[in-house]
């Protein structure tokens, strides 16, 4: 009796120690909470995260992505193109925490400056050259980069800036595994020059210390469709 008791004493203590001491990460930007049910009964099937399909109902396709041998166009601006397979495109990866893209360069083709808000990446060079880097947040803002060869792996910590520019004549391919199964993207110029709609240019002129008619060239250059 006495050792049931203590047994389960135990196993009370083992499953609080598992418990989380604070709230899960958002999966998304951002969740907005509905004061009342009926505020919006369209938007109330969003959670933090999706919602989880019938066990029985589950197939081992819910668990596939066919594909990621296929390079991706690098034909634009950048001369990159990143795919992604996360929880948008394999279910199987709600809430397990981790996804992979497949990052395709032209030659001096780049990946630029951008942060995943809800990720750190791990990367390999499977072939090319890959000047990478991170930069720390402020007030340091210390700048690590490192050039990859085939084989080489780095590492860019959560929510830092980081880039990949392709330094060699030929194309490039790498491979990385983020920690969410929707890490997410900002990049850089285009969030801060190309939203939807534009920041008012004041803003830039003093945050940029830029001429006011630099940053209006700027956000032409990336708003919109351009
Ligand atoms: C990336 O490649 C895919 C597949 O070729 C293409 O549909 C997509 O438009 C490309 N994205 C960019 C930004 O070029």
């Amino acid at each position: 009796m006495m050792k049931a008791y203590i047994v389960t004493v135990a196993l009370f203590a083992l499953a609080f120690s598992f418990a989380s001491a604070s709230d899960p990460d958002p999966l998304q930007d951002f969740c907005v909470a509905l004061k009342d049910y009926s505020e919006d009964s369209k938007s109330a099937i969003f959670v933090n995260g999706k919602f989880c399909k019938d066990p029985k109902l589950v197939k081992p396709e819910d668990f596939f992505f066919e594909g990621l041998n296929i390079p991706g166009n690098t034909d634009n601006k950048v001369g990159s193109n990143v795919t992604a397979v996360n929880v948008d495109t394999l279910p199987g990866l709600n809430t397990l925490g981790i996804s992979i893209v497949r990052i395709d360069f032209a030659p001096y083709g780049e990946n630029p400056p951008h942060t995943h808000p809800r990720g750190t990446e791990i990367l390999v060079v499977l072939e090319g050259t890959l000047y990478v880097g991170f930069v720390t947040s402020n007030s340091e803002n210390r700048l690590f980069t490192k050039t990859l060869n085939k084989g080489d792996v780095f590492v860019f910590p959560i929510g830092l800036i980081h880039f990949q520019l392709n330094v060699g004549k030929t194309n490039a391919l790498a491979i990385s595994g983020l920690s969410s199964q929707n890490p997410g993207v900002i990049t850089i110029a285009d969030a801060v020059f190309g939203s939807t709609p534009p920041i008012n240019p004041d803003v830039l002129t003093k945050a940029f210390q830029l001429d006011k008619k630099v940053v209006e060239e700027l956000q032409k250059k990336f708003g919109g469709d351009n």
